[in-house]
């Protein structure tokens, strides 16, 4: 079975893109790969967050990934600060990539715009991604459109320190879906669904009360030609209803778009398919919120079992790059 990583950051409440663009196919993927599924509490420190609010963030996103289908009898799900070598490694990987390519991350110009200060561990963020990925010598990294990126960095990195210390990392590849890697925000669908900009209509939590799904779907924007098809350029809005109807009931875009003439039946097929959708996670979610010292006992339990490859891993590169091996 290959390996695969992939990670998440425990800033608040998941939503649609982040459960379409990954979580959905992490689930779909413990069953066929060797999976680790970390969430990624170290990079939530890039940005202002309040230190109580961070461990309880960090819980509710073990819950969510739970109630979304992970299942740790078929996955190793952790929390990155519990496996100390993503730090370790991340030092010998800062020693390996450069100011050049860490300047041309667009996460980091986005994240960085306009601020007078900007912290060194935004900019270097992408090279704990690099470590968080090349520990579990993962072959597979399943992300949306905008990892896209950090993958290919996480890539060159593992390339380099081959070549210039013998072969060590496994070079990863991103595996990105087609339909659900990018969803847009419902009211802006010119832009992606995010959790950093603040667009309560136009962003669909994983676990939105039905009324409200239906509430915004219904407001979502589309344009004025009345024409219901897939074309993402000239008709975005459109286009994400189409993604969204198509992954909830597995179609293409343009099969169920044969299938609906007005707007007003697209949207209430597409809320209808997404309560659906979301339903058994919402439910999943309460019974698990009722016991959370069997979540702190699994979250133990894929530590020590990430710790297992991390520090194997770790140690070939450490060696591998010249640290002095302690007796
Ligand atoms: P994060 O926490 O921002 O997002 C988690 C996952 O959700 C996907 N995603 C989307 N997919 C489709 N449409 C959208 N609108 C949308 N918004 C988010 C992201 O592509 C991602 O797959 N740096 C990463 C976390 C990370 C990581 C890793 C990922 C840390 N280490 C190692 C893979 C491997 C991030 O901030 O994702």
């Amino acid at each position: 079975m290959s390996r695969v990583l992939s990670g998440i950051q425990p800033s608040g409440d998941l939503h649609l893109g982040n459960y379409l663009g990954a979580i959905r196919n992490w689930a779909a993927d413990q069953d066929i790969h060797d999976a680790f599924y970390c969430i990624v509490d170290l990079h939530a420190l890039t940005l202002d967050i309040d230190p109580a609010e961070l461990r309880s963030r960090t819980f509710e996103t073990a819950l969510d990934l739970l109630a979304a289908g992970l299942d740790p009898q078929r996955c190793t799900l952790f929390v990155q600060s519990h496996v100390t070598e993503h730090v370790q490694l991340s030092w010998l990987l800062e020693c390996t990539a450069t100011m050049g390519e860490l300047s041309r991350m667009t996460q980091f110009k986005d994240k960085s715009a306009g601020k007078d200060s900007v912290r060194v561990g935004l900019f270097t963020y992408p090279v704990l991604q690099c470590a968080d990925i090349l520990l579990y010598d993962a072959e597979r990294v399943p992300v949306g459109d905008d990892q896209r990126q950090h993958v290919e960095l996480a890539r060159e990195v593992a390339i380099r320190f081959n070549y210039r210390f013998g072969d060590t990392l496994v070079v990863p590849e991103a595996s990105i879906p087609k339909v659900g890697a990018r969803v847009m925000d419902l009211q802006h669908p010119e832009r992606k669904m995010s959790k950093s900009i603040s667009s309560p209509l136009g962003t669909l939590l994983m676990l939105e009360e039905p009324e409200e799904i239906v509430r915004k779907v219904k407001k979502a924007v589309t344009d004025t030609d009345g024409e219901v098809r897939y074309d993402p350029e000239a008709k975005p809005g459109v286009s994400n209803l189409l993604e969204l109807l198509a992954v909830a009931t597995g179609g293409t875009p343009d099969q169920v778009a044969g299938s609906y003439e007005r707007y007003g039946d697209l949207k209430s097929a597409t809320a209808d398919a997404l309560v659906e959708m979301l339903r058994p996670i919402r439910e999943r979610r309460d019974v698990l919120a009722a016991d959370p010292g069997a979540v702190f006992r699994l979250l133990a339990l894929g530590a020590a079992k990430a710790r297992e490859t991390a520090s194997a891993t770790y140690g070939r590169a450490a060696e591998a790059i010249g640290l002095l091996t302690p007796e």
